[in-house]
């Protein structure tokens, strides 16, 4: 599928944005793995998570969407399954973390992007709890057998919540205790949600602590999704005022607000509140004169997924923006180090890939142009926002791809 983004002089709106999709997974797949039933509110029924709902029922698990309510009835022992993660890599790692001391026999698989990304950064460090698991070549898929898990201290070598996440849940069933060091912190979900669900675990700074422990299904009310508002809240600050509710602003996914701070972006957060264990507020930017930016390694866990359309910023922006320490990009559904300095060529920007991110040259005006998404949804709006605040607008090619993390979302730019 092309979509056609017309260029826009102003961009003002209220808008409400799909759920969280980290959230989501996890509210999903740990309730299904609990004791008891819940509901879920505000799911995002995007792709990925559609794949994490199918898994789980596959696994035996009841999982039932209905009226914008997501409702789980958990299961502590699954039954051997295969898995098709689809292109979600939150689902598969998760999974494996989630399944290795289970007693289960499980194979998880993927399409071809997710085929391409490596496993055995959670498979090894799985390893040393004694879990069971074999990857083809470090990729899926994967398999994962029955084993007895023993805690153990592992420090990891990504700031990656999904390879601590499937530490962690590996720990819940390990006998004994279990800790779990990363570089820097990343996003803490995973810890809210079980400490919620009655697992003993304590989180301080980069290091989680786990010891075996039970969940009981807990409801929960998913908050809008900061990576999906950033498409909004970036043209909001380039043509307009935007308003995006109810969105999580948990500080360890929150960077883009510190970008916009150093951009010179306008913008305020109104109703802060808590809502069942995670900061939420209601974002409004304005129109602002953006300057560029540096940043680097220290900011990228909270803001990994945000960095094509924080790129598109730049292109924007007066100066010259350089962001390092982003070699992670490389892994992520499409090499977005590659993706994103192509997508930015393309609507006449001018920003030039380095080993580790981006050097990129602001312009007062860009063409426009027709971009590739390279089937990567994040590449897809971050093209959207670029085009829609260009001279001439243009075409998207692969442009369905948005449905794994926002279905609608053309509907709504529109
Ligand atoms: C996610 C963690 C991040 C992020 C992904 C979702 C999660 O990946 O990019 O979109 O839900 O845990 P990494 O753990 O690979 O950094």
């Amino acid at each position: 599928m092309n979509v056609t983004i017309r260029p826009r002089a102003d961009f003002c709106g209220e808008f409400c944005i799909p759920g969280d999709k980290s959230i989501t997974h996890r509210a999903v797949m740990f309730n299904a793995a609990a004791e008891g039933e819940a509901h879920i509110t505000g799911a995002l029924l995007g792709e990925d998570c559609l794949s994490t709902a199918a898994c789980m029922r596959a696994l035996g698990a009841e999982v039932r969407a209905e009226g914008g309510c997501v409702t789980v009835r958990g299961r502590e022992t699954f039954r051997d399954a295969e898995c098709d993660c689809g292109n979600s890599g939150t689902t598969m790692r998760l999974l494996m973390g989630l399944l290795a001391g289970r007693g289960v026999h499980a194979r998880l698989t993927g399409d071809a992007s997710l085929s391409a990304r490596p496993m055995e950064r959670v498979a090894a460090p799985l390893r040393l709890l004694g879990a069971d698991i074999a990857t083809d070549g470090g990729h899926a898929p994967v398999e994962v057998r029955p084993a007895a898990l023993r805690g153990a201290r592992v420090q990891t070598a990504v700031a990656s919540a999904q390879v601590k996440s499937a530490l962690i849940l590996a720990a819940l069933g390990a006998e004994g205790e279990s800790t779990v060091c990363e570089p820097l912190p990343s996003r803490d979900h995973t810890e809210r949600m079980l400490a919620a669900m009655g697992a003993d675990i304590r989180a301080e700074g980069c290091t989680v602590t786990v010891k075996k422990s039970r969940l009981r299904c807990t409801d929960v009310e998913v908050p809008a999704d900061i990576s999906s508002a950033a498409y909004f809240l970036a043209l909001g600050a380039l043509r307009g005022e935007v308003l995006c509710k109810n969105v999580g602003v948990n500080p360890t996914r929150a960077g883009i607000l510190r970008v916009f701070d150093a951009m010179n972006v306008r913008y305020v957060l109104e109703n802060a509140r808590t809502v069942c264990g995670e900061p939420v507020a209601d974002i409004r930017v304005y129109k602002s004169p953006l300057r560029a930016v540096r940043f680097g390694r220290e900011l990228m866990p909270s803001l990994i997924d945000e960095v094509p359309v924080v790129a598109v910023l730049c292109a924007f922006a007066e100066g010259e923006s350089v962001i390092t320490g982003a070699e992670e990009l490389r892994v992520k559904e499409s090499d977005r180090i590659a993706t994103t300095a192509a997508m930015i060529a393309a609507l006449g920007g001018d920003c030039t890939p380095t080993e580790d991110g981006f050097v990129i040259r602001g312009k007062k005006a860009l063409a426009g142009g027709n971009v590739l998404s390279c089937k990567d949804h994040r590449i897809a709006m971050s093209a959207a926002v670029g085009l829609a605040a260009s001279a001439r607008g243009g075409q998207i090619a692969d442009a369905g791809c948005v449905n794994i993390s926002f279905p609608g979302f053309y509907g709504l730019l529109g």
